[in-house]
């Protein structure tokens, strides 16, 4: 039996960036999920949690097992993988948390092969957790994940994804304890989109990864808006108009719906301005009644890690 094992960190996510909506994503320092991989000489997958979040042992469904079934086919069924799970990012958070699963498994089954895949290969190994998860797959929680940073995804198919440079960012981001399943969060947004909006979507994009790519804060600032998807989905999410008013009032560049939600996310350019954001968010929660979580951070430039 080989029993070559490894652990992996595998970083929660901000899908969208607000609006990109399935094409920009950034990884974040925090929260992060935990995985240890053994290679197994038959091909066979065998899953344990170490969390508290109730998710399927079997492989079929369960999205780090069918990422890791779609390995163990391409490997001619020659081996197998036994996996334990410690989810640190909740399920149905707007964190990536599916996506951890996904690009974890596919990155840590990588490494025990001694990295035969490229990281296009590995993104589309991911995407399969993905469409277990939302039905829908799509790359931009997945992508940063892999690579840390922030990732473009310009085409799904054919695969093409691009690294965007950034200056360093803080991020605030606030969890109201409610959860929204990415399917349902797609299953609302209306297929058609009027063209005067799309014009100041694809306006916003430009601006935001230029703003990135050249250390523009403001500019990044202000094209932080998304007229398409936020203005449905942001109904799901209590308290999300009076949390980006505060927020920028408290100095933060701007922000927005993290992935589907119902995590908000707000970028500021210093840690003081991060955690004065958090301040006045907790502040807006506690006055509701309503259970929530807080990170501060800074963007992972690492990607998945062994450690
Ligand atoms: N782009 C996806 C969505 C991300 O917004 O539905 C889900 O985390």
């Amino acid at each position: 039996m080989n029993m070559k094992s490894i652990r992996i960190k595998a970083p929660g996510t901000v899908a969208n960036l607000v609006c990109g909506f399935d094409i920009l994503g950034m990884a974040l320092k925090e929260p992060f999920d935990v995985m240890e991989f053994t290679l197994l000489d038959k091909p066979e997958i065998i899953i344990h949690h170490k969390d508290s979040f109730g998710l399927s042992v079997v492989p079929e469904q369960n999205v780090a097992g069918v990422v890791l079934q779609s390995i163990i086919e391409r490997m001619n069924n020659t081996i197998g993988f036994e996996v334990t799970i410690e989810k640190r990012i909740m399920p149905g958070s707007g964190l990536g948390s599916s996506a951890a699963s996904a690009a974890g498994a596919a990155v840590g089954a990588n490494y025990l092969l001694n990295n035969i895949f490229d990281t296009n290969e590995l993104v589309q190994f991911a995407m399969n957790g993905e469409k277990l998860a939302s039905g829908v797959k799509h790359a931009d929680n997945i992508t940063p994940c892999i690579l840390g940073g922030v990732s473009l995804i310009r085409s799904i198919l054919p695969l093409d994804i691009i690294s965007i440079p950034s200056p360093e960012l803080f991020i605030t981001v606030v969890h109201p304890q409610i959860e929204v399943k990415t399917s349902d969060a797609r299953q609302i947004l209306k297929k058609q989109v009027l063209l005067k909006d799309a014009i100041k979507q694809w306006g916003n994009i430009a601006g935001l990864v230029s703003g990135l790519m050249k250390n523009d804060y403001e500019l990044i600032g202000r094209s932080l808006e998304d007229v398409i998807i936020e203005p449905i989905r942001s109904i799901l999410i209590p308290g999300f108009d009076e949390v980006k008013k505060k927020s920028k009032e408290a100095g933060a560049l701007g922000g927005g719906i993290s992935g589907s939600g119902p995590s908000i996310f707000m970028l500021s350019n210093n840690f003081d301005t991060a955690n004065n954001v958090e301040g006045a968010i907790q502040e807006i929660y506690n006055r509701m009644g309503i259970a929530f979580h807080t990170y501060v951070t800074t963007i992972n430039t690492k990607g998945v890690e062994i450690f």
